[in-house]
């Protein structure tokens, strides 16, 4: 008797998880699994703000090259990983157990796939190589070391190599010593994409077209920290041609955005490119999803004022997968809206449009904005959510018996 009760709670639940994977969901919907959702989102919770049960939310912003890519490189926005390889979970590839924070949930490969394309990465010299690693004072340790630079770069040529029109930046936190990021990128095979820094606007000027940096293969970016380096080994030291506001706590004060201390002020137009930090001093991953979401949003804009009425070309944040909705790559397409064609997001903008030209309908699903907590999607996806969640934990309880 109680073998074919269970055989048929178990039938019911399979035929209620079939129903459910079958749904392809939009932004906002309740979800089990994220195969249950639209492409570009995945299946998750945001306690932080409220949201209990698990909602599509986007993992991927809009390819704004849909749109078009005959504007100048700075006038599309990019979005960013904050220590790009510091993976939840991941171990020292020493041996070591990882003791320093980390800041993203998936490989490099995995973030490039999801329409990462700035990517920022701090390289030491350890093990007579350069590594990617977390600093105490300036030196890199086996419990704060994670693999040598050399994997993440190439993982980064193989993604240029099979996606030949994707233009990717990287930001070097740069410990390593003379020569060691030439040996390192030439090894990796990463030369051949190289933008040169004699074709970089020196004074404010626009970028060359994104089409043309992609006709001619100039499609990796690369900004170092260290100033000698650009005449040294031509790699582009990153404040004659970026902005940065404070990362940190620092940069999370609503209504400011002041530079970071390296950065010129962020209306300084004779630099050309913007990029936005929004992430707290401590990785938080619990409350990620929160600072993801309306937070940023508040902040693209107040950037967006104190920039020189400029919208971020690059917006970098911790745990970039995570939010109540639209996240990160939600305000990425806010930027991208307004820079590639004027409207207030980039599913408004019609392909190669004149500049203030709105498709009035575009597609709703693709609008950021909150989800609020407590409503119900529809009442049947209530109803399923309620009656899965029910033959869930009768299975349990009938296991206990
Ligand atoms: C660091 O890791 C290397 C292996 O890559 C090992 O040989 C060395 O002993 C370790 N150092 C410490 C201090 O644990
Ligand atoms: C630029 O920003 C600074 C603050 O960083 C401000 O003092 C200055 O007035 C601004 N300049 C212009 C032209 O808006
Ligand atoms: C947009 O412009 C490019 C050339 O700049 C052209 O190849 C493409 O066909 C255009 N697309 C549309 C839909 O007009």
């Amino acid at each position: 008797m109680k073998g074919a009760n269970g055989a048929l709670l178990l039938l019911l639940a399979l035929v209620g998880l079939f129903v459910a994977e079958t749904t392809a969901n939009k932004v906002g919907k309740i979800c089990l699994l994220d195969r249950n959702c639209d492409a570009g989102l995945h299946c998750e919770t945001c306690l932080a703000d409220g949201n209990i049960r698990p909602r599509c939310t986007r993992v991927k912003p809009t390819d704004p090259q849909t749109k078009g890519t005959g504007l100048p490189f700075n006038r599309y926005s990019w979005l960013t990983t904050h220590n790009s390889f510091a993976r939840l979970g991941e171990k020292s590839a020493t041996g070591a157990v990882v003791l320093a924070p980390t800041n993203q949930q998936d490989t490099i490969t995995a973030q490039l796939n999801n329409g990462v394309r700035g990517l920022m990465l701090d390289m030491y010299d350890f093990q007579s190589d350069v590594w990617l690693c977390h600093s105490l004072g300036g030196v890199c340790y086996n419990v704060t070391s994670f693999q040598p630079a050399i994997n993440v770069l190439k993982e980064i040529r193989a993604f240029l190599e099979a996606n030949p029109t994707e233009v990717i930046t990287i930001f070097l936190e740069d410990y390593a010593s003379p020569g060691g990021l030439t040996k390192v990128f030439d090894a990796a095979g990463l030369r051949k994409y190289w933008f040169p820094v004699s074709r970089m606007p020196k004074n404010g000027e626009d970028w060359p077209l994104l089409s043309d940096m992609i006709r001619q293969n100039q499609r990796l970016l690369v900004f170092t920290s260290k100033s000698a380096k650009e005449a040294s080994e031509g790699i582009a030291y990153e404040w004659r041609y970026v902005v940065e506001n404070q990362y940190g706590n620092g940069g999370m004060k609503r209504g400011s955005c002041p530079n970071r201390a390296e950065s010129s002020p962020m209306n300084t137009t004779t630099r050309s490119l913007v990029l936005m930090n929004y992430f707290p001093d401590a990785p938080n991953l619990l409350n990620a999803c929160k600072d993801n979401s309306d937070p940023l949003v508040n902040m693209l804009n107040t950037c967006h004022t104190l920039s020189g009425n400029r919208w971020p070309n690059y917006v970098a944040v911790d745990f970039y997968k995570r939010s109540d909705g639209h996240g990160a790559p939600g305000a990425v397409d806010i930027a991208n809206g307004h820079m590639v064609c004027g409207c207030d997001n980039i599913a408004s903008c019609k392909v190669n449009a004149t500049f203030g030209t709105c498709d009035i309908n575009p597609e709703p699903a693709l609008y950021p904005g909150a989800i609020s907590p407590g409503a119900a999607s529809s009442a049947t996806e209530f109803l399923l959510w309620q009656w899965v969640c029910m033959l869930v934990s009768m299975a349990v309880a009938l296991s206990l018996i």
